[in-house]
């Protein structure tokens, strides 16, 4: 793959200071009256986050003087589209920090994404091939690597997770071994919260030869990433966990990898020739991009990462985690009535995704009474079913924040958990 590095894609909206007024004025969505009466108080984040004006109107507009199908046409506006859909692809492997804007492959999120590395790249695996995943993996990054057992015959690993509820990195070395060919963790727990030490992965992945994929989805929302300072070799994100549109996502792997392995879907678009028996194929990224991309949506996803760098990081990281550590010592302080949380007690090394377990009272009994209050959680196994086993747990509740998240809607989780815990414990 010759370098063809991500040139920048022009300016986007002005960036002022952090300010969660003006942040929260953008997302229409945040004046909703639950119920017509009580004030929407979002801290389901982690399972998708909201869409901030600058998006739904790039998506309107696209689709308004744009829209055509790309790739295929010569006219004026199959060329617009055309047009629109690479400097998405650009703006995606700026975020990211890729090497080369044709390492980023659009998929329909990190689902899709991790299932393409799975068919792709574990197209290459032989019987007794070993993938490392972990115990506190999602679904999406489990199943995917247990199909590719039943069809290869691989042999899947996981790395135990600690008590703080970290991927417990120190097991690695006994874990790897010379038939170790890829390392396949989350960057960020979806129900801990806690960081990955993606470092430590890293080295005991190259002390053996091996591939490394992070999920992203639960580290994209929280500031650029820079996958070549993160040594991986495989990054898989979802727009709607990055105020983008649903149904988009992408995977960047590095270009020397994509450039050998062979589709995983077929369609138009992926080809090179085509004959009644067999076909030869494009090249990256066009190879892993079979039928009709999600056209808008990643010309919204583009328009997402404009709209995040508009954003002050470390200002708004630091507001979040002001707020967390609110959440966080208001469910200490519940200790006494039967509140855990499921997850590190403080905020070092994590993101503001809080996990907690309610002695005598289910999951989606809490979510239910806090939706009385406004205040939008998760309930359930998030996904995660091996490490709420683990945990001896049928579920967990889930406050996960945002940049637009207020002391109201922390105090609105609190009183509400009070009286929730009041009528069910
Ligand atoms: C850590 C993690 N991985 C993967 C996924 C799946 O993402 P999607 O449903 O967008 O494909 C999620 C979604 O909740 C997640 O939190």
């Amino acid at each position: 793959m010759t370098l063809h590095r991500p040139t920048p894609s022009g300016p986007g909206p002005q960036k002022p200071l952090f300010d969660v007024a003006a942040v929260r004025a953008q997302f229409p969505i945040l004046a909703t009256l639950i119920h017509g009466k009580v004030p929407l108080h979002y801290l389901d984040n982690a399972a998708t986050t909201q869409v901030p004006d600058y998006v739904l109107d790039a998506v309107r507009r696209h689709d308004a003087t744009s829209r055509a199908n790309v790739k295929r046409g010569v006219h004026t506006l199959a060329e617009m589209a055309t047009d629109a859909y690479a400097a998405a692809r650009t703006k995606m492997a700026q975020y990211l920090n890729a090497f080369d804007e044709r390492e980023i492959i659009f998929t329909s999120g990190t689902t899709s994404a991790i299932n393409l590395v799975a068919n792709a790249f574990g197209a290459t695996l032989a019987a007794g091939d070993e993938v490392i995943v972990s115990e506190l993996e999602h679904h999406s990054n489990l199943v995917p690597w247990q199909l590719l057992k039943a069809r290869a015959g691989i042999k899947l690993k996981a790395i135990p997770v600690t008590d703080e509820g970290r991927i417990d990195v120190a097991a690695l070395p006994r874990l790897v071994t010379d038939r170790t060919r890829l390392i396949a963790v989350t960057h960020v727990s979806n129900v801990t919260g806690a960081i990955t030490d993606v470092a430590a992965v890293v080295r005991a992945a190259r002390s053996v030869g091996a591939r490394v994929l992070l999920d992203g989805a639960q580290r994209a929302s929280h500031g650029p990433l820079d996958v070549q300072a993160l040594g991986v070799d495989f990054y898989a994100v979802s727009g709607h966990k990055m105020f983008g549109p649903s149904g988009v996502g992408a995977l960047w792997g590095r270009g020397e990898i994509l450039e050998v392995l062979p589709p995983f879907l077929g369609g138009g678009e992926m080809i090179r020739t085509v004959t009644l028996q067999e076909s030869t194929w494009a090249d990256v990224p066009a190879r892993f991009e079979a039928g009709t991309p999600p056209i808008t949506q990643a010309v919204g996803l583009g328009a997402a990462i404009d709209w995040m760098e508009t954003i002050d990081n470390v200002a708004a990281a630091a507001h979040t985690a002001k707020l967390a550590d609110r959440v966080l010592a208001g469910l200490r302080a519940l200790g006494n009535r039967g509140v855990r949380v499921i997850g590190p007690a403080n905020m070092e090394r994590r993101v503001p995704v809080i996990a907690f377990a309610v002695d005598g009272a289910h999951p989606h009994d809490i979510c239910q009474m806090l939706d009385s209050h406004g205040v939008a959680l998760r309930g359930g196994h998030h996904c995660a079913q091996p490490f709420h086993e683990r945990n001896n747990l049928a579920g967990t509740s889930r406050a996960s924040l945002a940049l637009y998240n207020t002391d109201a809607d922390v105090d609105a989780f609190l009183n509400g958990l009070d009286d929730a815990l009041s009528k069910l414990t």
